[in-house]
């Protein structure tokens, strides 16, 4: 991994990082690397197969197995499939948003994922989850944190969403995953000690994206 550029961005849902990713990883010459989607697959997975998301064992052993792949889209975020499938919209259902984190708590499941994600990011990425700085990459080079207000990331996941759920079920969603993510004993969400916090409240994409690029530029002239 030495000379790979890898750069992580951890936070909350709905903060953003998705777009930001893209938009990173085309600056940069990079493929991204949506770490959430390898837990949504799974918990899509599970459910098709009849394993509860409570069945440590049993979502630990799919999870040794997973069939997936992410597949670049010109001009597009990456198709996801599983077992060929495409399961891109699929996984991204409020459904599956609730199962992905229910699975995500298990330490057994988060055991079983960490080598695809190793080896999904080996050669530089833009990669984005809860636990990357802290437990799945902690010698990236360049870590982030990207949070805002809960009800400013309601407001941009109810944009994602299919018309018609208020917003405040979704943020009432949110919350319940977001304390979900965060007490979980194993890998919780939280912010690595050396991860530059970029609060996006107030900013937009642009914004956002700048002071990130910032904060990498200037690190890889210093060094
Ligand atoms: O980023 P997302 O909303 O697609 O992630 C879905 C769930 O997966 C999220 O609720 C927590 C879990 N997750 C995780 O535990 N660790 C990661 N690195 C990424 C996601």
């Amino acid at each position: 991994m030495a000379n790979a550029l890898l750069i992580v961005i951890d936070g909350p849902a709905g903060a953003g990082k998705s777009t930001v990713a893209r938009r990173l990883a085309d600056h940069y010459g990079l493929p991204t690397l949506d770490t959430g989607a390898i837990y949504r697959a799974l918990a899509l997975m599970a459910r098709e197969r009849g394993v509860a998301w409570s069945d440590e064992e049993g979502l630990a052993a799919l999870a040794d197995e997973l069939p997936l792949r992410f597949v670049a889209e010109p001009d597009a975020a990456q198709r996801v499939e599983l077992a060929g499938r495409d399961v891109t919209a699929a996984i991204r259902t409020p459904e599956i948003s609730e199962g992905a984190s229910k699975v995500s708590a298990h330490p057994a499941v988060r055991r079983a994922l960490l080598g695809i994600q190793r080896r999904l990011g080996a050669a530089g990425c833009v990669a984005e989850g809860r636990d990357l700085g802290s437990v799945v990459f902690p010698d990236a080079p360049f870590k982030f944190f990207l949070t805002a207000d809960d009800r400013v990331r309601a407001a941009r996941r109810l944009s994602e969403l299919p018309a018609g759920l208020p917003l405040e079920q979704v943020l009432q969603d949110l919350q319940r995953r977001d304390e979900r993510d965060q007490s979980r004993a194993a890998a919780p969400l939280v912010q690595a000690p050396d991860a530059v916090r970029v609060d996006s409240t107030g900013l937009d994409l642009d914004e956002v994206v700048s002071a990130i690029m910032a904060a990498v530029d200037g690190r890889q002239r210093a060094d």
